[in-house]
């Protein structure tokens, strides 16, 4: 029988909230992303080897989040085997495009295809959480979720945990701007306020709801007018340079929206068409360049894909 010893995959970022869905909606980029291989052991536990890409990510298995996972993991599926992780960062840390979530969903999957898949996607969904509950103190899923799932995705209910895949519009595109800043989640999550006024929680669960059905009827003026977080991006926006400036330029450019990516410090538009993504990315570099701060673009469809393997030898 063949018996597979070593994964390669490819996990993906993605962009958590998207405006008005805070903590429950997300989606996958199609290009940007990390790449871990995950090995068998014959001795239990877990060992990263290797972390290319990044600075400052501990290798000690307890402190790692995709180490984490991974113990996890293999406690359930009660064996005495172990694995090995070498990760390679495509995702800088702190960055709003999901990098936490890329390393706990890859290896969530990884582990998952070389023990012939044991669990259901959504209990690597639930393994991948225990990741983002390391790295930012909630175990929050609208990164996880998509990041295995693949397509926009949305997070009905927490307890039990409930995801739902949202079709999209096969023509909607994503320009991100990533300020080469850390913002760390647990300290923009730690700025938000507890309670919501129910003017707000009206206004923005209307917002939620319309983009989904916009989502689903392919409706860009719908997604394009549902774009709007009244309820954290006053807040949360303080913390990134030049974001009024983005989401002007990027708007006048032809966005349908524009807001914060995860908890930053990445800005991210959707819009529709590559033609409108390609000059909402030059605005954005226009927005950006006099700041005086590093950043890198990204321009993408929605990935209807989520974590995947990897041809064996590249
Ligand atoms: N929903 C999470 C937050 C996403 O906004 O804190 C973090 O990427």
């Amino acid at each position: 029988d063949f018996v597979m010893k070593k994964v390669r995959i490819f996990a993906p970022a993605t962009v958590a909230n998207v405006s008005c869905g805070f903590d429950i909606l997300g989606f996958p980029l199609s290009n940007v992303g990390d790449e871990m291989v995950i090995r068998k052991r014959e001795e239990k536990g877990v060992r990263i080897t290797k972390i290319e890409g990044a600075e400052g990510l501990p290798l000690e298995a307890e402190k790692n989040v995709s180490g984490v996972v991974a113990l996890k993991m293999l406690e359930k599926l009660g064996i005495d085997q172990g694995v090995e992780i070498e990760i390679y960062k495509g995702i800088k840390a702190g960055s709003g495009i999901g990098s936490s979530a890329a390393s706990s969903a890859g290896v969530a999957y990884g582990i998952n295809q070389l023990f012939a898949e044991p669990f259901s996607t959504q209990q690597l969904v639930e393994f991948a959480m225990e990741g983002e509950r390391l790295a930012s103190g909630v175990a929050h899923a609208d990164n996880v979720a998509p990041a295995i799932s693949g397509g926009f995705t949305l997070v009905r209910s927490y307890h039990p945990l409930d995801v739902i895949a949202i079709p999209s519009p096969d023509d909607l595109y994503c320009t991100v701007i990533h300020p080469q800043i850390e913002v760390r989640t647990a300290d923009s999550r730690n700025i938000l306020k507890e309670k919501v006024p129910l003017k707000d929680a009206v206004q923005q669960w209307g917002n939620v709801a319309g983009l989904v059905a916009g989502l689903i009827k392919n409706d860009y003026d719908l997604i394009g007018r549902s774009l709007e977080d009244v309820i954290i991006e006053p807040i949360r926006s303080i913390l990134i340079p030049g974001f009024d400036k983005v989401k002007k330029l990027s708007v006048e450019a032809g966005a349908l929206g524009c807001g914060i990516s995860g908890s930053g410090p990445s800005i991210f538009a959707l819009s529709r068409g590559k033609e409108t993504a390609t000059r909402i990315k030059e605005a954005m570099n226009q927005a950006y360049k006099e700041l005086g701060i590093d950043f890198e673009l990204h321009l993408s469809k929605i990935c209807a894909s989520g974590v995947r393997t990897l041809p064996e030898n590249i």
